[in-house]
């Protein structure tokens, strides 16, 4: 038979409080009854959202520093909206460019009670653009201007958006082994620094990627 979102949560996040499982838990099953008629995550099989996509942001969470966040091309909220569920007292901007996605985030945000959270519905490529916040986050982004490039060129690309365009001192990814190809004039132009986040239940890893701006060179 198999378990209940409550209980595989349960399972995982073991050094959680009550309170934080059960938002985790209806976060979860938010995501999965808009999935059935609009398709918003990666996968239908739940149990892998939760051990590989929810857990792997949990783990990211754990290594973020800082106050407020802007999670780019958020879609259904992974990571930003377990970043605020897990920091509280952070500000965490959810920017997606798609009505369906930004319709279920303001949902998210109002069936969780989540303060802390702004919902913006925006192109992150648009000429103009400000992004206000200490930190970007990032997971999986994608979009055709970016699809036919190289992993490092991608990489470079995004990373001069955010650079170029607001107050942002620095930009963690979560991402996969690629990001461990990355050239050293890569690495030492955005200062860059990976951490593993092993997974007890896939064998292969995901990376967290950290980016400084503040003494970054210019491209
Ligand atoms: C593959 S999804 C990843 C969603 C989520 N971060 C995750 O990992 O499950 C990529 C998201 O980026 C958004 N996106 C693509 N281009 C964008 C743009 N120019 N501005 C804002 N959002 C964009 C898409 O609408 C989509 O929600």
């Amino acid at each position: 038979m198999s378990s209940s979102i409550e209980e595989i949560v349960e399972n995982i996040f073991i050094n959680e409080e009550k309170g934080t499982l059960s938002k985790i838990s209806k976060y979860i099953k938010l995501l999965f009854k808009w999935h059935q008629t609009n398709n918003i995550v990666s996968s239908s099989n739940i149990d892998y959202v939760i051990k590989r996509e929810i857990y792997d942001s949990y783990q990211f969470t754990k290594l973020l520093s800082g106050n407020s966040f802007i999670d780019i091309g958020s879609g259904g909220g992974i990571p930003g909206i377990i970043i605020a569920l897990l920091k509280p007292n952070a500000t965490v901007n959810l920017i997606d460019r798609k009505t369906t996605f930004i319709n279920f985030l303001l949902l998210a945000k109002a069936e969780l009670k989540l303060k802390n959270v702004n919902v913006v519905q925006d192109d992150i490529f648009r000429k103009g653009i400000t992004f206000d916040a200490e930190t970007v986050v990032m997971k999986n982004f994608s979009n055709k201007k970016i699809s036919k490039m190289k992993y490092e060129e991608k990489f470079s690309f995004m990373m001069n958006i955010i650079k170029s365009n607001g107050t942002v001192s620095k930009a963690y990814m979560l991402t996969g082994s690629p990001v461990l190809e990355l050239s050293k004039e890569c690495v030492s132009k955005f200062l860059l620094s990976t951490s593993e986040i092993s997974s007890p239940f896939f064998s292969t890893s995901r990376y967290v990627v950290e980016v400084r701006f503040e003494d970054s060179v210019n491209s």
